[in-house]
């Protein structure tokens, strides 16, 4: 089997929500332990339909001695995460990765910032665990602001709540904590965090971040985002995850979604 790719078993596979589900994958203890905003695609072993992988962030991890565990954050949006939802203990799954980039960590940072869209809040989480356990941030220097429709597609806020002291919760519909798009949250705050001084991390759905980057603007923030496209190979060879963004020059240039990041700076990204 090619380097990375692995058989592994499936723990468990619970819905949490409506359409949305947890899923813990056992692998072998040569899956190396990954980085926060590193995903994997996951294809279903045995099954040649559908033929291509999904991308899925890696929501959590942990290491026993003898094998890896991660778990995975999803929500059924088509034919393949319809499959997955359907699987039950003990399938098996071909999971190929840690694959892409992860955030930049910036400990040195007075205050960190997380904002979060929908099922964006996967990656994010990782980050803000591995931000509080190997970096040692404590909770009060970090932020998360979540937002999703309405309070059915709030997920993952017990993991976060224990992580960061400061969590603000928004819905479109009011159906949980503040009725505003959760960027205007953070546009209502944005006073009390020194630019310099705070790394932001994003991860959501294409009009949040470009409504992040309209509100950043050309501040002196420090922000990355997570983005999301659909994958072919998810290794960089196919080029069917390309988006534009600014080269150093300021030129359009092209980079892989799934090679290149999943992560970017924001102030590089072409979000027309
Ligand atoms: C790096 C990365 C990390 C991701 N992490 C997660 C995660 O942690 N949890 C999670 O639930 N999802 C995540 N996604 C999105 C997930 O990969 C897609 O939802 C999934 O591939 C859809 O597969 P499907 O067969 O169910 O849907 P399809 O039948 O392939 O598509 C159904 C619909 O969803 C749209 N769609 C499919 N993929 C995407 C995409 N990437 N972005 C926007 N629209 C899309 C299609 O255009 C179509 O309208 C991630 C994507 C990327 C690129
Ligand atoms: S999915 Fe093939 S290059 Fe990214």
């Amino acid at each position: 089997m090619a380097k990375n790719i692995y058989i592994g078993e499936i723990l468990k596979n619970e819905g949490i929500r409506e359409n949305y589900f947890l899923m813990k994958v056992k692998l072998p203890e040569s899956f190396d332990d990954p980085k926060p905003g590193q995903f994997v695609m996951i294809r279903i072993a045995g099954l040649s339909e559908p033929f291509l992988g999904r991308p899925i962030s890696i929501y959590s991890f942990r290491r026993s001695k003898s094998s890896a565990e991660i778990e995975l954050l999803y929500r059924i949006v088509g034919k393949g995460t319809q499959i997955l939802a359907g699987l039950i203990a003990g399938s098996q799954l071909e999971i190929h990765g840690p694959l892409g980039g992860a955030y930049a960590v910036f400990p040195e940072k007075e205050n960190i910032v997380f904002i979060a869209g929908g099922i964006g809040v996967a990656p994010l989480s990782l980050l803000a665990q591995y931000l509080c356990k190997s970096v040692c941030i404590e909770p009060s220097r970090m932020s998360f602001y979540l937002g999703a429709q309405t309070a059915k597609e709030i997920v993952g806020l017990e993991k976060l709540s224990s992580l960061c002291y400061n969590m603000q919760i928004c819905t479109d519909d009011g159906s949980k904590g503040r009725k505003l798009f959760v960027t205007q949250a953070f546009a209502e705050d944005i006073k009390k965090y020194d630019p310099v001084n705070t790394a932001v991390y994003a991860c959501g759905p294409k009009g949040m971040l470009k409504a992040l980057a309209g509100i950043i603007g050309k501040s002196e923030f420090h922000c990355q985002v997570s983005l999301e496209e659909r994958m072919a190979c998810g290794t960089g060879a196919c080029m069917g995850c390309a988006v534009a963004i600014k080269d150093k020059s300021g030129d359009v240039a092209y980079r892989r979604i799934c090679s290149d990041g999943p992560v970017f700076n924001l102030e590089e990204v072409i979000w027309e």
